[in-house]
C-alpha cells in the first residue's frame, strides 16, 4: 500500500527525509511546509509536492497519511502539539524538544493520543551500530560493564536562522547533538541513568562569529560520565574540532567475557572474546568485519543509510500496527540526560537523576 507523507521543516534534514522517501517503494511526499521560501521551493521541487508556508495550512489540506517534523529544535513543541491534534502518525526529529519542560509537556499530551509519535534517532539504525547493539543484547561479550561513545567531528554546520548557534534555540550541544548518544546508552545498557558528571567548554568553534551582535554559546568539547542503575558505567567523549579523525563515531562495549567496538563511517566491527586469548603475549584472535551498506543509500544522506532503515520500520509500524521503537518517553529521557550534562558542566557538579 502506498503512503503519503508530509514534511514540516525542509532544510538539511527535511530534504534528507524527502530523498529517502523518494527512494522507497510505495512512498510519496505530497506536502511540505516551511516558512523559508527558498527551502520550501527546493524541497517541493525535490518531492514533487504541494508547498505551504505554515504547517497548520498543510495539516488542514488533508494530503498525508503520516507527518515528518524536521523543523528547528525550539519549534518542535508547538509544531508537534498541532500535529498531535490530528490522528496522523508522526516521526519527529531529535531532540524531542529543546527543553525538559517542553518535552515533559509533550509526554503528557502523548498519553492521551492514540496515533503513534516516533522520535527519530538515526544512530540506532546505522548498520554497524545496530550490529553492536545486537551482539551486546545476545550476550556475546557477557555481562556489559562499560560503554564508551566517542564522537570526534567537524563544527556545527550553518543552519537556517542560526538556530544551532545558541543553547536557547537548540537546547545546547549536549541536548541537540548528544541526545543521540544518551539514547544509545540507555538502549545498549538497558537501564536508566542515576548520575551524570560532565566537563566541557566552548574552546575553539564559533568564537569569532557575531549573530545580531551576539557570540554563539554552544560548547564544542566535553567528557560526560554516566552511571546506570544496573552498575554499568558509560562515557561520552565529544570533540567538534576533530574532523581530522579516522572514524567520526567510535563505540566500545566491554563485558566480563569480551569487547566489541564499531566505527562510523568505516562501518567496521571488531569483536574480541577473552576466553580465546592465550595469556602471555599471544596475538589476539579478533573477529573483524565491515558491515556493508548499499552505496546508493550512502549517497542519499549523512547518516550511513540509517534514515532509510528507520523509515522502513516507521512504515511497517503504520501499516501493521505496533508501538514506535523510539517513543516519546525515550525522547524525553534523552533530553533529560543532555540537559543534566549541560547543567553539570556549567555548575561543575555531578547531577543525581
Ligand atoms: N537525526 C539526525 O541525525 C539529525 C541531523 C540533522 C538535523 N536533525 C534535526 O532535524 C531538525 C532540522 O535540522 P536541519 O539540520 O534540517 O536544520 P535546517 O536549519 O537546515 O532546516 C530547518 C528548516 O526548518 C524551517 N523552519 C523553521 N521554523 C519552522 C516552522 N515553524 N515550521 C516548519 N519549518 C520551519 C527552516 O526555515 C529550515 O528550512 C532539527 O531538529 C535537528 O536537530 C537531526
Amino acid at each position: 500500500m502506498s503512503l503519503r507523507y508530509a514534511v514540516i521543516g525542509s532544510g538539511l534534514m527535511g530534504q534528507e527525509h524527502i530523498r529517502f522517501l523518494n527512494h522507497m517503494d510505495d512512498a510519496e511526499v505530497t506536502a511540505v511546509a516551511d516558512p523559508n521560501p527558498a527551502m520550501r521551493e527546493t524541497a517541493a521541487t525535490l518531492a514533487g509536492a504541494e508547498a505551504f508556508a505554515d504547517h497548520r495550512a498543510l495539516l488542514g489540506a488533508d494530503l498525508a497519511d503520516a507527518v515528518i517534523i524536521a523543523s528547528p529544535n525550539h519549534t518542535h513543541h508547538d509544531v508537534l502539539l498541532d500535529v498531535m491534534a490530528t490522528d496522523l502518525p508522526v516521526l519527529i526529529e531529535k531532540p524531542l524538544c529543546a527543553t525538559v519542560d517542553d518535552a515533559r509537556a509533550i509526554a503528557r499530551h502523548a498519553n492521551d493520543r492514540k496515533a503513534p509519535v516516533w522520535v527519530a534517532m538515526e544512530y540506532r539504525y546505522m548498520p554497524a551500530i545496530a550490529r553492536l547493539i545486537d551482539e551486546v543484547q545476545d550476550g556475546r561479550i557477557g555481562k556489559l560493564k562499560m560503554l564508551s561513545i566517542r564522537e570526534h567531528r567537524f563544527p556545527f554546520l550553518e543552519k537556517v536562522g542560526h538556530w544551532n548557534r545558541f543553547a536557547r534555540t537548540s537546547g545546547g550541544t549536549l541536548v541537540e547533538k548528544c541526545c543521540h548518544f544518551f539514547d544509545l546508552m540507555r538502549l545498549i545498557v538497558q537501564a536508566e541513568p542515576t548520575r551524570i558528571y560532565a566537563s566541557g567548554a566552548q574552546d575553539v568553534n564559533h568564537l569569532d562569529e557575531r549573530i545580531d551582535g551576539e557570540t554563539p554559546d554552544m560548547i564544542d568539547n566535553a567528557y560526560v560520565i554516566v552511571d546506570f542503575e544496573n552498575g554499568v558505567r558509560s562515557m561520552l567523549d565529544l570533540c567538534m574540532f576533530a574532523e581530522a579523525s579516522r572514524d567520526q563515531e567510535e563505540i566500545a562495549a566491554i563485558g566480563d567475557l569480551g569487547k566489541i567496538e564499531c566505527g562510523i563511517p568505516s562501518s567496521s566491527v571488531i569483536i574480541g572474546e577473552r576466553q580465546k586469548v592465550e595469556r602471555m603475549g599471544v596475538a589476539l584472535p579478533l573477529h573483524r568485519e565491515t558491515v556493508e551498506v548499499d552505496p546508493a543509500l550512502l549517497d542519499l544522506g549523512h547518516h550511513n543509510g540509517a534514515t532509510f532503515f528507520q523509515h522502513e520500520r516507521f512504515r511497517q509500524m503504520i501499516l501493521e500496527g505496533g508501538e514506535p521503537e523510539v517513543n516519546v518517553e525515550d525522547g524525553l529521557r534523552a533530553v533529560i540526560m543532555g540537559a543534566a550534562a549541560e547543567r553539570s558542566l556549567r555548575d561543575r557538579m555531578p547531577i543525581d537523576l
